[in-house]
C-alpha cells in the first residue's frame, strides 16, 4: 500500500530510542550464538596470527572457555581439531583414533557436565597431508563412496566420545545417509545431524586453514589445490536448494549456510523454501575482515561484528557460528 508524505513519514518511528526498540524486528541474543574454538594438543594455548584475538587452546584453556561461554549464554560449542604434523596421513587415518586431540576433549567436557551443546567436525581435512576433506583417488579426485564411509565411522566415535551435534562439513555425497544409518545402528538416535549444505568453495576461508595448519592445499603439487570439484560453487542458488532437499530427504537435522555474509539470499532461500532450523557461519575470513576494518577505521570491531551477525538473522538463521561469541555476548549484555 502507497502511504504518501507528507501524511507518512518514516523518521517520526525512527526518532527515539525507544520508538526505535518498539519497531525493531530482530534482535541478536547470546544464545543464538555458537563459538567455534580449536583445540591442540599442547599444555599451552597459542595465538593464531591471522585471527585477531583467536587462539589455539590447550585442553585446560578450552575447558575455561567453554565455561565462560555457558555463563555469557552462548548455546553451544564447535570443536575443531588441530592435528600435529606427525599424525597425518594420506588417508586421514587419525581420525579414527580415540587418542586424537578431538576425541580426548569431547570426554573431557562432557565430564564437565556444563550444558552446553557440543558440535563436532566430520570431515578428513585436519588429519589429512594434503588437507582436503577426504581419501583421494590416483587421479587426485576425492573418492566419494570410500570417504563417505570413514566419516560414517568418525561420527560414531564422536557420538560415543559425547558429541550432541555431529557437522559433516566434507560435502561428499550420501554422508548424511551414511552417518544417519551408522549412528542409528550403534544407537546414537538422539544425536543429531548439523548438515554443511550450502558450503561454498569460498576463498574466506584462509585463515581457518591457517588455524588448524591445512596447508597441504598450496604445499602439495602432486594434488588438485582447491575443493571445487565437492563444495558449491559461489554462483550456484539453485543448486544449494537441490543439495538442501536431498540433505534434509536423508535424515539432516538442520541446515548450515557458509560463508554467512556473501550468501544471505542463500540463508533466505532456505528459510522460505525448508522447514528445518537454519545456521549460517560467519568464517575466518569474514571474522579477520571485520577486524582489519575495525583498526582501520579506529572503530569498535563488535559493532561491525553484531551488525552482519544480525543481518543474517534477518535473512532467515536462527543461530550463528562466530569466531566472536564471547566478544558478542558480552557486548550485548552490556548495551
Ligand atoms: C573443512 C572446513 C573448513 C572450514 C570449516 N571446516 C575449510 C575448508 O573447507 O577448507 C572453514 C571455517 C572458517 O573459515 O572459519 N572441513
Amino acid at each position: 500500500m502507497l502511504r504518501p508524505f507528507p501524511a507518512f513519514r518514516s523518521r517520526r518511528m525512527r526518532k527515539y530510542t525507544w520508538s526505535r526498540t518498539l519497531t525493531c524486528e530482530h534482535r541478536l541474543h547470546a544464545n543464538n550464538l555458537i563459538l567455534p574454538v580449536f583445540v591442540h594438543d599442547h599444555p599451552n594455548s597459542q595465538p593464531i596470527p591471522s585471527m585477531p584475538g583467536v587462539q589455539r587452546h590447550s585442553l585446560e584453556d578450552l575447558r575455561r572457555t567453554c565455561e565462560q561461554a555457558k555463563k555469557c549464554g552462548i548455546a553451544a560449542i564447535a570443536l575443531f581439531p588441530v592435528i600435529d604434523t606427525q599424525h597425518k596421513d594420506a588417508t586421514g587415518s587419525f581420525a579414527l583414533k580415540e587418542e586424537n586431540i578431538l576425541i580426548q576433549a569431547l570426554q573431557t567436557l562432557q565430564k564437565d557436565k556444563l550444558e552446553l551443546g557440543l558440535i563436532t567436525d566430520v570431515a578428513l581435512d585436519p588429519y589429512t597431508t594434503h588437507s582436503h576433506d577426504g581419501i583421494l583417488q590416483e587421479d587426485g579426485f576425492v573418492d566419494n563412496d570410500k570417504t563417505i564411509a570413514v566419516l560414517a565411522q568418525q561420527a560414531c566415535l564422536q557420538a560415543q566420545a559425547g558429541a550432541d551435534i555431529i557437522a559433516p562439513s566434507d560435502m561428499q555425497d550420501g554422508r548424511i545417509k551414511a552417518i544417519r544409518t551408522r549412528l542409528d545402528q550403534k544407537n546414537f538416535y538422539e544425536v543429531s545431524i548439523l548438515a554443511y549444505t550450502a558450503k561454498y568453495a569460498s576463498n574466506f576461508y584462509g585463515p581457518f586453514r591457517d588455524a588448524i595448519g591445512a596447508d597441504g592445499l598450496q604445499k602439495n603439487h602432486t594434488c588438485i589445490q582447491d575443493k571445487k570439484h565437492y563444495q558449491l560453487a559461489p554462483s550456484n542458488s539453485r543448486e544449494a536448494l537441490d543439495t538442501a532437499t536431498q540433505n534434509l530427504y536423508e535424515g539432516a537435522d538442520c541446515l548450515m549456510v557458509k560463508p554467512g555474509l556473501p550468501y544471505l539470499d542463500i540463508i533466505q532461500t532456505y528459510h522460505q523454501q525448508t522447514q528445518a532450523p537454519i545456521f549460517a557461519y560467519q568464517v575466518s575470513g569474514e571474522y579477520s575482515m571485520l577486524h582489519l576494518l575495525a583498526k582501520h577505521t579506529k572503530q569498535d570491531p563488535n559493532k561491525l561484528i553484531h551488525e552482519a551477525l544480525l543481518c543474517m538473522k534477518r535473512a532467515g538463521a536462527q543461530s550463528m557460528l562466530t569466531y566472536a561469541a564471547l566478544d558478542i555476548a558480552k557486548y550485548l549484555a552490556s548495551q
